[in-house]
């Protein structure tokens, strides 16, 4: 099965814990120690306002190797 997850930050979110540490979770969906961020989320700054498509290794693919229409699943071609 596969599942699209659409994230549209580029940061992590940081939660301080009871006793005053600081934990980055992950927002844009790319890091490979998700739910926490491990600072992949660089590879997301200049996405600008397209649509992309990550595999699961963090890898962006180009926009000739993916297709996405909405209420359809993201195909290859
Ligand atoms: S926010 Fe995703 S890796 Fe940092």
């Amino acid at each position: 099965m596969t599942r699209l997850i659409k994230h549209s930050t580029d940061k992590p979110f940081i939660h301080i814990t009871p006793s005053g540490d600081k934990v980055k979770i992950c927002m844009c969906g790319v890091s490979k120690t998700y739910p926490f961020c491990d600072a992949s989320h660089s590879k997301t700054k200049d996405e600008g306002d397209q649509l992309c498509c990550y595999d699961k290794e963090g890898n962006r693919l180009s926009s000739d190797e993916w297709t996405y229409q909405e209420d359809k699943e993201i195909t290859d071609v």
